[in-house]
């Protein structure tokens, strides 16, 4: 079942797939839904979505992070039921407008988190030691003999990591620090004192600071907050100027966390010395955007792919699916985004 018709004779639930997750989550929903699915490579418009949520009449729709979902594609079918996003972030989700209408949300907590702060911890390597432009070196044919000064860069090692953001990826980004023997700063609303005393079992030297303080003292900032109204654009020109010259800022988290503008002048400046950006704003990042034109040498951005192990998008497609399964059966959901709001 793809994306044809509405109507299942044997009166299972409808449910709408805005793209083709893995197969995981898709078997799972076949096995007792009236499943169709998006078949594009790019996300369906908003109009799509709105209109074969109201052909299908559908019960679920199951979406991903680069599809906004307001009330009024909830309100284009009278059956739907729930909204189960393929993701950790629901900021993409007016829970508000879910709320109002009595729609649970389902997202993906804990299963990414180890995956995420692996590939956190690769974009802050390769951003440090410039792996990306010692590849692009070699391939310019311009390796011609071993240079003592060629493309160095700060040690990782010893050095203070600043984990703005100390939940569950926060926690997993720290306790990979042990092994390179830093100091960790974090800050965030409070203190999280179960996760400094799993960190500190863990060999993490770990200190609660306020931001300023954690920001005048890294040498690698890295970003774990949600994307809420609070958070928009935490990192903007006034921390970025208070962050070391020779920082480098981290952000797998979301995009509009950090001011575009602003990381752009402060790179072009030498504020601080290199980003390494997983999440952009806007997203994607076009490829002609000034931030790459400016200093491309300064940067190293992927295309939000920390959670792209094969073994978690797995894992994210069955959870996303068994959201969506509980809320089209009137279930509460294993992972409720309306509950962990709180
Ligand atoms: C999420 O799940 O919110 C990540 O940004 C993508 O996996």
């Amino acid at each position: 079942m793809r994306d044809g018709s509405a109507g299942d004779p044997n009166g299972n639930p409808t449910v709408y797939v805005t793209r083709q997750i893995p197969d995981a989550g898709l078997e799972l929903l076949e096995e007792s839904c009236d499943l169709h699915v998006w078949d594009g490579k790019l996300p369906p418009s908003k109009d799509h979505i709105i209109e074969r949520l109201a052909e299908l009449e559908a019960d679920g729709l199951l979406c991903l992070l680069s599809d906004d979902v307001d009330g009024e594609i909830m309100d284009a079918s009278p059956n739907l039921q729930v909204v189960s996003t393929f993701s950790v972030g629901y900021d993409h989700v007016d829970l508000d407008d879910a709320a109002d209408r009595g729609i649970a949300v389902g997202h993906t907590p804990g299963v990414l988190s180890e995956t995420t702060a692996d590939f956190a911890w690769s974009l802050l390597m390769t951003t440090a030691r410039r792996t990306v432009e010692g590849q692009e070196y070699v391939l310019d044919g311009e390796w011609e003999t071993w240079g003592p000064k060629l493309l160095t860069g700060p040690d990782v090692h010893h050095a203070t990591l600043g984990v703005i953001g100390l939940g569950n990826i926060g926690e997993a980004v720290a306790r990979r620090a042990a092994g390179f023997e830093m100091e960790v700063l974090y800050s965030d609303v409070g203190p999280n004192e179960e996760a400094e005393a799993d960190l500190e079992a863990a060999g993490v030297d770990v200190t609660y600071v306020d931001q300023n303080e954690l920001l005048d003292r890294s040498d690698f900032v890295t970003l774990h907050v949600p994307l809420f109204e609070s958070t928009h654009h935490l990192i903007g020109e006034a921390e970025l100027r208070r962050m070391k010259e020779g920082a480098i800022l981290i952000n797998t988290s979301r995009g509009p966390i950090v001011d575009t503008g602003a990381l752009d002048t402060a790179l072009e400046e030498g504020w601080i010395e290199r980003a390494g950006l997983d999440v952009t704003d806007p997203e994607p990042l076009p490829e002609d955007h000034e931030i790459l034109r400016h200093c491309p040498e300064k940067l190293v951005v992927t295309p939000h792919i920390a959670s792209a192990s094969i073994g978690t998008r797995n894992q994210m497609a069955t959870m996303a699916a068994e959201n969506l399964l509980a809320g089209v059966a009137g279930e509460e959901l294993p992972n409720s985004a309306l509950e962990d709001r709180s």
